[in-house]
Order: structure tokens, then C-alpha cells, then sequence
């Protein structure tokens, strides 16, 4: 299995601290709920959350809608749901990578029905070549061609995830 680095851990750091300045800018007031989109997201939600300059509240979702597979089933379940009500607050998704946005398209829908001021998304990654359902993300770290990448939380079957850098998998080489 070969691994082609992408995106360096420093170009990660820089473009996560600059997405949380903005972040910390753009909601000055308010109780800014964090929902991480477990697992992908952790490692960006544990960063992004640390380098803004704001209290915020964090809670986990899991949701899934791929196998161990490299391809999407086209389903989205939900694994584990929030712990806390959304109520009148303002909401961030934070997730890993926006694929054809299957998960983001649904995730998004489901949660403004739980009665929050605003929601938003912001997303490590983005793939937008391959999008099949609309998604409106606030804040993207890095648009990424049509690849396969794992590290900085990203897997394939559930490997790769604690790489510092974000890497793109070489299929030809397993
Ligand atoms: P979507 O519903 O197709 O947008 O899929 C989003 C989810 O698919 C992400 O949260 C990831 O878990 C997974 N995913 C999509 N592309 C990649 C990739 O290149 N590497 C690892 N996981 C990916
Ligand atoms: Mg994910």
C-alpha cells in the first residue's frame, strides 16, 4: 500500500488556524455548538476547537455512509446521536471531507429540524468533482482533486487515521 503525501502537517495547522480565526470572527457572541462527525473529523474538530478564541460546546456524531469500503453505499444511518438539544443555538458541523455529499445533504436537513439558530458546516476537505447532492459549506480547508486520501483522521478500513498529513492512498499498489 503506498501513501503519496498531499496536504503537510504544517499546511493543515496554518489553514486550521485560519479557518478558526474566522470562525471566532464570525460568531462574536452566542453558544457555538461543535458537532464532530465521528471518526473522520476528530483530530480537525480537536484543533480547529483549540485555536479559536471563543468558548464553544462540543458533542459527537456518528454516522455512516460508507462500508470499509473506497466507494459510498448511498445510505446514510446514524450511529450515535447527540447528547444534547440544538434549541436556539448556533450550530457547526465539523467534518472531515465532503465526498459527493450524501452525508452533509442529510445531516444538514436533520438537524435544522431540531429548532437551532443557524447551521453551518465547516469541512477539512472537499472533493467537488464528485458531488451528488448539494452542500453549502461555510468554511473548507483545502479543495482536493478526485483521490482517495487518508491521515489527519481520514481511514481506509479503519487504517491510517493518526498520519500527522493528509495523503492520498495508491489503489494500484495493495
Ligand atoms: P459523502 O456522503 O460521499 O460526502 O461522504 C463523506 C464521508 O465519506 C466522509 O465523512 C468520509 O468518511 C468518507 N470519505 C469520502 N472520501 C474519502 C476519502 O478520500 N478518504 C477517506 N474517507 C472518505
Ligand atoms: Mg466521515
Amino acid at each position: 500500500m503506498s501513501l503519496r503525501p498531499l496536504i503537510s502537517e504544517e499546511q493543515i495547522q496554518t489553514r486550521v488556524r485560519e479557518i478558526a480565526a474566522q470562525i471566532t470572527a464570525d460568531y462574536p457572541d452566542g453558544t457555538l455548538y461543535l458537532i464532530c462527525i465521528l471518526k473522520g473529523a476528530c483530530f480537525f474538530l480537536a484543533d480547529l476547537a483549540r485555536a479559536m478564541g471563543r468558548d464553544a460546546f462540543i458533542d459527537f456524531m456518528a454516522i455512516s455512509s460508507y462500508g470499509t469500503e473506497r466507494k459510498s453505499s448511498g445510505e446514510v444511518k446514524i450511529i450515535k446521536d447527540l447528547d444534547i438539544s440544538l434549541e436556539g443555538a448556533d450550530v457547526l458541523i465539523v467534518e472531515d471531507i465532503i465526498d459527493t455529499g450524501i452525508t452533509l445533504n442529510y445531516l444538514t436537513a436533520l438537524l435544522k429540524t431540531r429548532k437551532p439558530r443557524s447551521v453551518r458546516i465547516a469541512a477539512l476537505l472537499d472533493k467537488p468533482s464528485r458531488r451528488v447532492r448539494p452542500v453549502d459549506s461555510a468554511y473548507v480547508g483545502f479543495q482536493i482533486p478526485d483521490e482517495f486520501v487518508v491521515g489527519y483522521g481520514l481511514d481506509y478500513a479503519e487504517k491510517y487515521r493518526n498520519l500527522r498529513e493528509v495523503c492520498i492512498l495508491d489503489p494500484d499498489s495493495e
